[in-house]
């Protein structure tokens, strides 16, 4: 009885097509009103001997038959899975439809850009929030409260946090420096590019607009360096082996010595052209990193030095592509993205080329 009932119930598990199947076999067996769950009830009218070897050859039968169960049923969910797979593949070696509408915007290819050439250098990305409070934007930056250096920056300030600190939208990528140096510890090479925001509009003034930082500090970092980094840039950027680079001195609070970055260019009829012509256009702000910010950072300024700058990147993409007023950037303008826009699967990169 035991024997027919394990061999029938073996060859339905067997014989199951799908899960549902499988369910319907096991329902008609270990169910409520199953065959096994029946013999189990009549055990009780069987005298003690019997009943206890009857229980027990029975016990064994239940776990047989749940042991071929759920060996069935993962042969079926894996079949199940098989057919699936074979029915959604995709062959990712197909050429790309050359129809393909969309474009990749002038400032997300600018960016890219520039990571590939810092890539290149060693320099890996580093990211901050929009929302800053004002210690990271500006205190630990050496522009203490009441700070003149505070007013140039047109401040959007925000609703205070929670705690009563004081909010801003951050108003260049510096605080990211301040993030980095806190949370890793030198050698450090970072660059930071991202939006930014200040209280301004007009021909070349949007109140979010991007820049990117860049970091580095080290035990034997000097001005050299520095200097080295920046030409090397706007060289490849421009991709002008010969392009002038100059130093201007400024003024940051965050960084001394400071300067600014000028790049060789001609003017001529409303015309701007980068280039070895004799005239000179401003495109960044850089210095090395001082040492109150350092201090603020716990970096021991005594053993450690760094140098930083940072740059619009509008400014640098319409200077490379001819864009020649920065509000349409955030116009959303279709026509104006197909005509400055890029194709999706040209990415930026030294040996291929930046952009063509
Ligand atoms: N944060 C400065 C600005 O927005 C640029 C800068 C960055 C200058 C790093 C020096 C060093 O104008």
């Amino acid at each position: 009885m035991v024997d027919t009932l394990k061999a029938e119930t073996l060859q339905a598990i067997e014989a199951a097509a799908d899960p549902a199947g499988l369910e319907e076999v096991r329902v008609a067996v270990l169910g409520k009103k199953g065959r096994v769950t029946g013999l189990m009830k009549d055990l009780g009218g069987l005298d003690p001997e019997e009943r206890k070897a009857r229980g027990a050859a029975l016990n064994r039968l239940k776990e047989e038959i749940t042991a071929a169960l759920d060996a069935r049923k993962a042969e079926l969910q894996g079949g199940a899975l098989a057919a699936r797979l074979e029915s959604e593949r995709l062959d990712v070696t197909l050429p790309v439809r050359p129809a393909s509408e969309g474009r990749i915007h002038p400032i997300s290819q600018t960016i890219d850009e520039i990571t590939a050439i810092f890539a290149d250098m060693g320099f890996v990305v580093a990211e901050g929030p929009d929302i800053e409070s004002d210690f990271y934007n500006f205190t630990a930056l050496n522009i203490p409260p009441e700070h003149p250096a505070r007013q140039m920056h047109d401040t959007f300030y925000l609703p205070d946090a929670p705690d009563g600190g004081r909010r801003v939208l951050r108003t260049h990528t510096s605080p990211v420096q301040i993030r980095t140096m806190r949370s890793v510890k030198p050698p450090i090479r970072i660059i930071a590019p991202g939006r930014t925001y200040r209280s301004d509009y007009d021909m070349t003034h949007t109140p979010m607009f991007h820049q990117v930082e860049a970091l580095v500090v080290d035990e034997a970092t000097h001005m050299g360096h520095l200097k080295g980094c920046i030409i090397e840039f706007c060289r490849a950027f421009f991709d002008i082996d010969d392009l002038p680079v100059r130093f201007r001195p400024s003024f940051f609070p965050f960084t001394e010595p400071s300067a600014e970055v000028d790049i060789g260019c001609m003017r001529s009829g409303g015309e701007l052209k980068i280039g070895a012509y004799g005239d000179w256009l401003e495109i960044m702000g850089c210095g090395m990193v001082h040492p109150k910010v350092l201090d603020n950072c716990g970096i021991d300024p005594s053993r450690y030095q760094g140098f930083a700058f940072g740059m619009g990147i509008e400014r640098i993409a319409m200077l490379k592509y001819g864009i020649p007023d920065l509000r349409t950037f955030f116009e959303a303008d279709l026509r104006w993205l197909k005509h400055y826009g890029f194709v999706p699967l040209d990415q930026p990169s030294l040996a291929v080329g930046l952009s063509r």
